[in-house]
């Protein structure tokens, strides 16, 4: 059983500090969603999972393995990916060349074109596309291409940083249907989303943040809809789900 745990998470920019000190879990086979409103300090938490972020205070710990103040690329060789927000690929650079910087940390290159062997034959559209510069795709093969590269090192645990943004209502389920269909094979997920309705139907647990802080933790079943959750964004309903509370979570 893999298990990601932040816990007390407190991390900025500068001087000027975003997250107060945020605990998230999530396990392995489950999708666990954060939600909150714009600049709540989602991207920042999971940038400071994925050691994008520095991390002042609190700590990130995969499986007993203590992550906290590691680089990203350390992160990344203890099986962490991020799909950062909007993608993170290179326009400039083909399919094929996105997918290889997916995998620099792999030291065998027969093992890296192995595994981009195994994303074509899962994404076959983007193996039609190899050669094309990544900024000529389709926004939902951007998407595509931006969750791929995240796999291609075989992570045991994978934060996407919204990835239906952007996309038609009809692609942004087929995102999150990949998503869900990854968690079924065992990966621990862990992302971000405001497409609420979308995420609701794949998330297994959810988390609200607000201003750098936890505001809700539960079930998708605790929620009745996106209104609903907009309320606990503005703190109506939030009384009764503090995640600081002891065992909220087991
Ligand atoms: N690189 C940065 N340097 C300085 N401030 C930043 C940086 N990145 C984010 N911030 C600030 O930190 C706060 C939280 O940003 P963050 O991107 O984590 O929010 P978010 O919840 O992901 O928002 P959104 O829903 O818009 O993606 C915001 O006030 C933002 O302006
Ligand atoms: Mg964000």
């Amino acid at each position: 059983m893999t298990r990601l745990t932040a816990s007390d998470v407190v991390a900025g920019y500068g001087a000027v500090e975003i997250l107060h000190g945020v605990s998230v879990e999530a396990g392995d086979g489950e999708v666990t969603c954060i939600f909150g409103p714009n600049g709540c300090g989602k991207s920042t938490l999971l940038g400071a999972i994925a050691g994008t972020v520095d991390v002042w205070a609190g700590e990130i710990d995969l499986d007993g393995e203590k992550l906290t103040g590691r680089p990203a690329h350390a992160v990344l060789r203890s099986g962490l990916a991020l799909m950062p927000q909007g993608g993170g690929i290179f326009p400039q650079l083909s399919v094929r060349e996105n997918l290889r910087v997916g995998g620099h940390t792999l030291a065998d290159r027969h093992l890296l074109e192995e595994r981009i062997g195994e994303l074509v034959a899962e994404f076959p559209r983007l193996g039609e596309r190899m050669s094309v510069m990544a900024g000529n795709l389709s926004g939902g093969e951007q998407m595509m291409l931006a969750i791929a590269r995240a796999l291609i090192v075989k992570p045991r645990f994978i934060l996407f940083d919204e990835p239906s943004a952007g996309l038609s209502p009809k692609l942004a389920a087929e995102a999150l249907d990949r998503v869900a269909v990854l968690a079924g094979r065992g990966v621990g997920v862990l992302m971000v989303e405001q497409n609420i309705r979308e995420a609701l139907r794949v998330a297994d647990r959810i988390y609200v943040l607000v201003g750098g802080r936890n505001r809700f933790a539960g079930r998708p079943e605790d929620i009745a809809n996106g209104r609903q959750l907009m309320e606990i964004y503005l703190g109506a309903a939030a009384e009764g789900h503090d995640t600081n509370r002891e065992g909220e979570m087991k």
